[in-house]
């Protein structure tokens, strides 16, 4: 089965062709990160209408790169929550109207499963269940994967996001939008053991908060510089992040173990960062734990991995009518359309 899917949730416009949810024939991401810089995040209105004006070459590139047309495809899956309303929009307006046009099934697919599935294009074998911690700009979870279509989140962020964290302490540390890759890159040339950072309580133990951390990353630059002293930025950096991947880490790992889970993932656009990666491996090989990670290619947003999961949700049964809505919020457990 060729799924053509598509991707607007935020600020890249993407398209792929996926077979059987496994199998990648073609992808396409078409990023505005440069315009948005300008501006230090995403300005809805200037991604909605990019979006607007790159969906239909990044769609017909990615059928080329396919060899099809649109009428060869199985039927279509797009990203419709959560995300920027008026950015998901485009994107299944777009695909209700070709659905319609080629009279081919239009699946609808909840952005952050779609993060998860991006493990089922890398590893072949890979199947539910297993628990997955799932870090992207907007979310930060720890996700029970009962099966493609089945989740329970079981902890949650309860102030920023993972990524929203890394932007605002990269921003404080005069790194451009967005900033996680920077603070990952200078990093590696920064002391862990120079700056002390909260790791802020939460009254469930698996949820997170990262608003403390990155008040004390902002205050701490401040205090330095009026004593006149400068801030060695590639330690506040490492020491940043170590501090936000043992967080995510040791809740996440507390959880597989508490649930007796043998198979982890990680999932989402913070799923790049070099930090994390080795803290989950690590923690992985001493609790005996088979751990999955995306390629880096996989763990922004794109399309291919919407259609690996609209593969699944197709699979069991969901399929969306030409009245299907795009929301800004929705529960990854219980998804409506
Ligand atoms: O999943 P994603 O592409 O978009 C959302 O759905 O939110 O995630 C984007 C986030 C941004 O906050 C970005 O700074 C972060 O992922 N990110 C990283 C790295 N690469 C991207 N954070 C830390 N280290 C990285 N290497
Ligand atoms: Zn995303």
């Amino acid at each position: 089965m060729d799924i053509l899917a598509i991707e607007s949730s935020c600020d890249e416009t993407a398209a792929a062709v996926i077979r059987d949810g496994r199998e990648m024939i073609s992808s396409v991401v078409a990023t505005q990160i440069e315009e948005h810089r300008l501006y230090g995040g995403v300005v809805p209105e200037i991604a909605s209408r990019r979006h607007c004006e790159s969906i239909c070459g990044v769609v017909n590139e990615a059928l080329e790169k396919a060899g099809m047309t649109a009428g060869g495809v199985d039927a279509i899956a797009v990203s419709f929550a959560p995300g920027l309303v008026g950015a998901l929009l485009v994107g299944v307006n777009f695909a209700k109207g070709l659905a319609f046009s080629i009279g081919k099934p239009l699946i609808p697919v909840h952005h952050i499963r779609g993060h998860i599935a991006a493990n089922y294009l890398a590893h072949k074998d890979f199947e539910p269940p297993y628990m997955c911690l799932v870090v992207s700009g907007s979310h930060s979870h720890i996700v029970n994967v009962k099966s493609y279509t089945e989740f329970e989140t079981l902890g949650r962020t309860i102030d920023d996001a993972a990524g929203e964290a890394f932007d605002k302490a990269a921003r404080a540390m005069g790194f451009p939008y967005p900033g996680g890759i920077f603070i990952d890159n200078a990093s590696k040339l920064g002391d862990i053991a120079k700056y002390k950072l909260p790791k802020p309580h939460t009254p469930n133990p698996y949820d997170f908060s990262f608003s403390g951390l990155k008040t004390a990353v902002i205050n701490l630059i401040h205090n330095t510089q009026q004593r006149g002293e400068d801030v060695d930025i590639n330690s506040l950096a490492a020491c940043f992040q170590n501090t936000v991947c043992e967080m995510l880490t040791e809740k996440f790992i507390a959880a597989a173990l508490e649930n007796r889970c043998k198979k982890i993932a990680l999932a989402g656009g913070v799923a790049a960062n070099s930090g994390l990666r080795n803290a989950l491996s690590a923690a992985a090989e001493k609790y005996g734990m088979e751990l999955y990670v995306p390629p880096i290619s996989l763990c922004g947003d794109n399309a291919a991995m919407i259609g690996c999961q609209g593969y699944y949700e197709f699979n069991a049964g969901n399929i969306a009518g030409t009245n299907l809505n795009a929301y800004a919020t929705m529960s990854l457990d219980e998804v409506r359309f």
